[in-house]
């Protein structure tokens, strides 16, 4: 049995964070239920001390949701974590995840707290939650951009008082994957009572690695949960994207001897879900879930995809929720992707001879019409056939 990998998925709270994708109660709680088809192990359902609103939608999700742990953040203060195990009250498995920030320039020019107030504030903060949840998240905030040496006295500490998963962010997505991935791997060994503790990596996109910092935090840290967002929505430039990280370690598990539980047929339908209630378009080229993901152009692969799919497909596009996958048929397209197409519409023509003169003609449209849809084919036939 491989290792699982935790999917902790915090798009109704790091995803909500990005300006213009707010969501209403209902709309969190219809994703939510996604997430939870989807099997993801962990839902960040939101911030419940930051609003009524918010308070609110952690706790319908929390008594909605039955398969997935339930998570609110909360700030290291007794207030927010309170306000989190309340809105968690009926939760079937919840959890409270509480943060402090870590390194030197939050601590003076943000907390304006001393090194020592932030490691006790964060060591009482922990103390407090874990008498209300059983299941305690501590995330250092701006962790990857603080003193090692400081940090690992704070994790330490918090791992002494109860706190279950220890999660590293890259708050800023400043890291790079090499070093991110050997900065986990230190403080797990460098913190005495580490292995009390899952460890989990949070990883943002300034720097469009995002997904690449978190997977070298599992291969080369030791992580065994990544916090992610479907489409990698989130603050700035995104979070870590779930579709990409979830498939990266599915379909090279012979690298990362790594598995998770999601059933990925849900991923797209999770991916149109977020994109029309937040409006923000999911580019097409985007990995897994982008409208050209499994679209083949050119003549040389439509060819190849036909006879072989795996030539040019490392996964396949059912896997992941599409009903297939896409010949698009254009000027680069070859006469077995035409023909094929033709079958597929029911056509049927006489000779090769005149599947040579219709693919002239489909050429020649092609050159002036950059998609040729489905219509303009049997235009075409329909129109030599009417002709002759
Ligand atoms: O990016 C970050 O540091 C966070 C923490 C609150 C976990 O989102
Ligand atoms: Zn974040």
């Amino acid at each position: 049995m491989p290792d699982q990998l935790i999917i902790f998925d915090t798009t109704l709270r790091d995803g909500e964070q990005s300006p213009g994708a707010s969501m209403t109660k209902e709309e969190k709680l219809r994703i939510a239920r996604q997430l939870e088809r989807l099997k993801v192990d962990v839902i960040e359902a939101g911030f419940a001390a930051s609003s009524n609103g918010d308070f609110e939608a952690v706790q319908a999700i929390a008594q909605s949701i039955k398969d997935s742990t339930v998570c609110s953040l909360a700030r290291a203060n007794d207030r927010d974590i309170s306000r989190a195990a309340q809105a968690l009250a009926s939760a079937e498995r919840a959890r409270i995840h509480t943060f402090i920030a870590t390194s030197a320039l939050h601590m003076e020019k943000k907390l304006r707290m001393t090194p020592e107030q932030v490691l006790e504030q964060a060591r009482l903060s922990v103390r407090f939650a874990r008498n209300l949840c059983a299941d305690i998240e501590f995330s250092p905030e701006d962790g990857y951009r603080s003193d090692p040496d400081f940090l690992c006295r704070v994790l330490e500490a918090v791992i002494a008082e109860g706190a279950t998963t220890i999660n590293v962010p890259d708050t800023v997505g400043y890291a790079v994957p090499e070093l991110y991935g050997h900065f986990i791997r230190q403080l797990r060994e460098r913190v005495p009572n580490s292995d009390r503790a899952i460890w989990s990596v949070h990883c943002h996109n300034d720097l469009g690695m995002a997904v690449a910092n978190s997977l070298a935090g599992v291969k080369i840290g030791g992580a065994r949960q990544v916090e992610c967002t479907i489409n990698g929505l989130g603050e700035r430039a995104g979070n870590c994207a779930l579709e990409e990280v979830v498939m990266a370690v599915r379909t090279r598990r012979d690298y990362f001897g790594l598995d998770v539980n999601i059933d990925t047929r849900h991923i797209v339908p999770a991916s149109r879900m977020v994109s029309q209630t937040t409006g923000f378009v999911v580019q097409p080229n985007k990995a897994v879930v982008g409208a050209n993901a499994f679209a083949h152009a050119s003549g040389i692969h439509q060819d190849g995809v036909l006879k072989a799919r795996d030539t040019y497909e490392i996964m396949r596009a059912e896997d992941v929720g599409w009903s297939a996958n896409k010949i698009v048929l254009g000027k680069l397209s070859g006469r077995n992707a035409f023909k094929q197409r033709l079958q597929d519409l029911g056509v049927q023509l006489e000779s090769e001879s005149e599947v040579n003169a219709a693919f002239a003609r489909f050429k020649e449209l092609a050159d002036r019409k950059s998609e040729i849809f489905d219509e303009d084919i049997l235009a075409l036939v329909i129109a030599e056939d009417t002709a002759a």
